[in-house]
């Protein structure tokens, strides 16, 4: 099979590694791709976020399967232009994208679904912040409504911080003031072909820059998989994941495709665990990163058939896809100032070394090579993963490996995975 990956990150980077570890070897090119990707399969210099150059593409090359990553395509509509012209394509069309580019449409769909999920409210105005802010109490939470590369959500104590991020986020659009939700947080990817969903291995995501979940919000600076805590909770896995398809995925994929935007693609949960049952505080139309990074190294079952099938309309005549019983960490590597406003163009040096670890990859964040060189071009740099068959092997090996980069001003969690066991 001939496929197109849309994107340049360590998401992307992961399953360009998961499709290629595959027998037979599905043929993988990237657009736009980076430095660590390029090492492994031909990069297209193609603007991902453009309908008419990608499906141009697509159609000249004989791409039999495109795999959008990113967000921003689906919400320019690259998969649209696509499925018009009959190219087999992994992720959603701009209407059901919606579900992540607007908090507002997800929530009505949640609400018509019947879908749990945090109370919240829809400010215009800043004086409809503010009595949405007094409404709910502290701690306020309180998001940006559109698309906001992992900047827009504030959770804090501080009534006037919450009040100056809507007043920020007020001059791009409107903003969601909600309730606050308080639980262990839970990554679950399901594929969808529209009617049918097939879950992944539930993941859990450390957006906090700092350890022990201080300073902002981050687009995510660790990772693990699987969550074994779950099992004390709901029996196993399985059972978690039961509930969460006839609760949550179910309901929603109905939904869309009752309103004629079917969601064909990754749905992204974003869970909270609360003491009065599961809530979801997001979708996501596409997967996770860093959560892609130990999701697809336990994967047993051949990604390319995975996507293909839920493209295609086929995921009803599938098993569920299969894991092994390894454990795995990653740990993203930052640049100085990430997330306010990265520092970027300096030289990253020791990933030989790093790599040398046993059960160690690096999927490339935002690198490339200049002059042969290899720079960090972004404010997350890598994601260093690290398979074992126990919490406390995957986590030394992550962290040696880590230890082995060098990049001026980098800075890392030291706590990924530390109270899993
Ligand atoms: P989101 O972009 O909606 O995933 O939000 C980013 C992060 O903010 C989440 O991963 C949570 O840690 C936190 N967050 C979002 N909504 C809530 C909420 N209602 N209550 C508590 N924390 C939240
Ligand atoms: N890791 C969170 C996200 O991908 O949105």
């Amino acid at each position: 099979m001939k496929i197109l990956v849309l994107g340049s990150g360590a998401r992307e980077h992961a399953i360009i590694t998961a499709l290629l570890r595959e027998q037979p070897r599905p043929s993988v090119e990237c657009a736009p791709g980076n430095a660590g990707i390029a090492a492994e399969v031909p990069v297209v210099a193609l603007d991902p976020n453009d309908p008419v150059a990608v499906t141009d593409y697509a159609v000249l090359n004989s791409i039999e399967l495109v795999v959008i990553g990113p967000e921003a395509p689906l919400v320019a509509g690259v998969a649209d232009a696509l499925r018009t012209r009959g190219i087999a394509v992994f992720g959603p069309d701009r209407a059901a994208a919606a579900l992540e580019g607007s908090k507002t449409f997800a929530k009505r769909i949640m609400d018509e679904a019947g879908v749990p999920t945090g109370r919240a409210v829809r400010a215009g105005t800043l004086a409809e912040a503010e009595a949405a802010l007094d409404e709910f109490g502290a701690p306020y939470v309180v998001k940006a409504d559109g698309l906001a590369a992992g900047k827009g959500v504030l959770v804090t104590e501080d009534r006037a911080a919450g009040l100056a991020h809507a007043t920020f986020w007020l001059e791009h659009g409107s903003v969601l003031i909600e309730e606050f939700l308080d639980g262990q947080e839970i990554s679950l990817f399901l594929l969808s072909d529209g009617q049918n969903v097939l879950p992944l291995s539930p993941a859990q995501d450390y957006k906090r820059a700092l350890d022990r979940d201080a300073g902002p919000n981050t687009g995510g600076m660790g990772a693990y998989s699987p969550l074994p805590w779950l099992d004390a909770q709901f029996g196993s896995e399985n059972e978690f994941v039961d509930e969460i398809i006839a609760t949550v995925a179910l309901p929603t994929v109905r939904q869309l495709a009752a309103e004629s935007t079917p969601f064909v693609g990754l749905l992204y949960c974003g869970l909270i665990l609360t003491d009065a049952g599961i809530r979801v505080i997001e979708f996501n139309a596409r997967f996770g990163d860093p959560e892609t990074q130990v999701v697809l190294p336990r994967l047993l079952t051949p990604l390319s058939g995975l996507l293909f099938a839920a493209a295609t309309g086929g995921l009803g005549a599938l098993a569920r896809p299969e894991f092994s019983a390894d454990v795995a960490v990653t740990v993203v590597l930052a640049s100085e100032n990430y997330p306010q406003d990265p520092l970027v163009g300096r030289e990253i040096t020791g990933l030989a070394a790093a790599l040398s670890g046993h059960g160690v990859t690096i999927a490339h964040a935002a690198t490339a090579l200049i002059d042969g060189a290899l720079v960090s071009t972004g404010g997350r740099v890598l994601s260093v993963v690290a398979v074992g068959d126990s919490f406390t092997q995957a986590r030394a090996r992550a962290y040696e490996a880590i230890g082995q980069v060098h990049l001026a001003g980098a800075h890392f969690r030291t706590d990924i995975a530390a109270r899993v066991t």
